[in-house]
């Protein structure tokens, strides 16, 4: 079975056609980029009328690099939440379009559900049941995935603010460094790697919960420049980077691993867009490895944005005779699973 998948949740056009045993035929992803880039952040409507324009010409190369015609196609899936509801309204009416007039069943996908299960891709099967950090630009969510067809998830922890990608974003601002933040922060770290003129801390949840919160490291950052002129020895772009970027690995870290003690479990996965940074991944294969929990992480390009996790997600519903109605909405804070009742440690 071959599944063509689309994804325009946010600023990435994207289409990818995976079979129903997770092998990538094609993968391709228009990036925005240069369109939100002088805005220093995305901008709704200028996604969506991105993807107006690049959505057909992508989904035709998605085919064409796979080597295919519309005939070899047997299923169309679409992310249809969360994300910014114009955006999503393009991929997903332009989907159930093309299914319906081939003739195709049509599945809409969660794309919280694709981040999480991106590490299948050209891959076995993960082993279940294991914690997933999705740590992206919209969310920083913590699941337990316990095996099934498809698998069953609950969410153990979310974001009390702002996104962990979106406090990489904000903060690199602050500091004049270009959007997309991440990778920008992570750049300007490495020119300092260790830093001991400045130190962050986070606020611990009262209640026992593995709930994150980056609004306040934020406006630490923010406090922190406005009093620059008052140093004697000012601290550097590079400090101030390497400073916030340890803070969110140990946080990240942190819960991750409290999440896996609280449960037991076969393995750590992180995923989504900030696990493209390099010394997070490194932190948690480290942290991971001296706990004895097998680690996953999926390749930089399936951590950010993608279809083929989109498609992948889509065969494993379609597979099991799951078929989405044409009336399906998009749901722009569509939740992947309730909040678990949640214990102190
Ligand atoms: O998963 P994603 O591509 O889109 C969403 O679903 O949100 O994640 C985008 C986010 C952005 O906030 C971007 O700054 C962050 O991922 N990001 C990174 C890195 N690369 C992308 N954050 C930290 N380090 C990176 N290398
Ligand atoms: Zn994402």
């Amino acid at each position: 079975m071959k599944i063509l998948g689309i994804e325009t949740s946010c600023d990435e056009t994207a289409a990818a056609v995976v079979t129903d045993q997770r092998e990538v035929l094609s993968s391709v992803v228009a990036s925005q980029l240069n369109v939100h880039a002088p805005y220093g952040g995305v901008v709704p409507e200028l996604a969506s009328r991105q993807h107006v324009r690049d959505l057909p010409r992508i989904a035709a190369e998605a085919l064409s690099r796979a080597h295919l015609s519309w005939s070899d196609v047997d299923g169309i899936a679409a992310t249809h939440g969360p994300g910014l509801m114009g955006a999503l309204l393009i991929g997903l009416t332009w989907a159930k379009a093309a299914a319906w007039a081939r003739g195709l069943p049509f599945i809409g996908v969660n794309h919280l559900e694709g981040h999480l299960l991106a590490c299948e891709l050209n891959h076995s099967l993960l082993p279940y049941p294991f914690i997933g950090l999705v740590a992206s630009g919209g969310h920083t969510s913590l699941y337990y995935v316990a095996a099934g067809d498809p698998p069953s998830y609950e969410l153990l922890a979310r974001t009390r603010d702002d996104a962990v990608g979106e406090a990489f974003d904000k903060v690199a601002k602050l500091l004049g460094l270009p959007y997309p933040g991440g990778p920008a922060i992570e750049k300007a770290a490495q020119e300092q790697p260790t830093v001991n003129t400045v130190r962050f801390t986070l606020p611990k949840m009262k209640d026992g919960s593995l709930d994150f919160s980056y609004s306040g490291l934020k406006t630490a950052v923010r406090y922190l420049l406005a009093k620059q002129d008052s140093r004697t020895v000012p601290l550097t772009v590079a400090e101030i980077a390497t400073a916030f970027q340890r803070t969110i690995i140990q946080d990240l870290l942190a819960k991750a691993l409290a999440a896996a003690r609280r449960r037991p479990v076969q393995a750590l996965v992180l995923t989504g867009g900030v696990a493209a940074n390099r010394p997070l991944r490194e932190a948690f294969a480290r942290a991971a490895h001296e706990n004895h929990l097998p680690f996953f992480c999926p390749p930089v390009e399936w951590c950010t944005d993608n279809a083929a996790m989109i498609a992948a997600v889509g065969a494993r519903h379609l597979a099991v005779g799951q078929r989405s109605g044409w009336d399906l909405p998009a749901v722009p804070n569509l939740e992947l699973a309730v909040l678990a009742k949640t214990g102190a440690e």
